[in-house]
């Protein structure tokens, strides 16, 4: 049996599909983190954990990434599956697709990113050459290969600090330094779970284009609304890819 973390981005806040769930609080060194569900499936441990806390209270740049990492950690989660939303920069990253990251770019600024805070832990200097659980990757790669959406094996994402979005000329220097996506919350999240030796990888749905790569303005209604019609084959993929771990 694996110890499975499901982290739910935006318009992700529940999950009906996971049937009787314990509801458990876990108090951190660095927080208390609620509303986790906790559920049985295929033989393994699913705990589900809304990034942005009950009812999307905490914008990106106020989630406590340290207390949510630590809480699944402490819960005894292995492998960590995290969904983000975010706009497309690259060429076939259109709003519709779903993207597994491979790379990232972290343009975030002032979040309490680390664990190794002092100089007391030796292993301070983690290794984030490749920042993603290729095991994780491949299994969500497995799953959308059999599924009805577009998606992209690779690709960078470049997290900025919001919660304002981007400029036009913010985006362009984003695509020159070669991002395909850009969100506001992998970043530190990614980092942590490293940190914690946990599994990590992420699945990307691309809600927009990048602030003017098309004529209209990237707004966030138009954002959530696409989103939110997607969201229930999103959390279907998410669970079916849980049984390739
Ligand atoms: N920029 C930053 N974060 C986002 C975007 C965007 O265009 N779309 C969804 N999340």
């Amino acid at each position: 049996m694996k110890t499975i973390g499901i982290i739910g981005g935006s318009g992700f806040y529940n999950y009906p599909e996971l049937g009787e769930t314990n509801v458990i609080s876990v108090d951190t060194a660095y927080g208390k983190v609620n509303a986790i569900a906790e559920a049985s499936l295929n033989g393994n441990k699913i705990l589900f954990l809304p990034r942005h806390g009950e009812g999307h209270k905490t914008p990106p740049h106020k989630v406590n990434y340290r207390a949510n990492i630590e809480a699944l950690h402490q819960l005894g989660a292995t492998h960590v599956l995290a969904f983000n939303v975010v706009g497309g920069i690259g060429e076939k990253c259109a709003p519709g697709t779903m993207v597994v990251p491979d790379q990232i770019i972290d343009y975030t600024y002032g979040r309490e990113h680390t664990f190794f805070d002092g100089f007391e832990n030796e292993l301070a200097h983690i290794d984030f050459g490749e920042p993603f659980s290729e095991e994780i990757r491949q299994a969500l790669i497995k799953t959308l290969s059999g599924s009805e959406f577009e998606y992209l094996n690779q690709g960078t994402y470049g997290c900025t600090q919001g919660p304002r979005l981007e400029s036009a000329a913010e985006i362009r220097k984003l695509r020159n330094d070669g991002c395909d996506l850009v969100g506001m919350t992998l970043m530190p999240e990614a980092a942590l779970a490293r940190e914690k030796g946990l599994q990590y990888a992420s699945l990307c749905f691309v809600a927009n284009w990048g602030a003017g790569m098309e004529n209209e303005k990237v707004l966030i209604d138009n954002i959530l609304a696409l989103l939110n019609s997607f969201v229930p084959k999103i959390r279907e993929i998410i669970l079916k890819t849980t049984r390739f771990l």
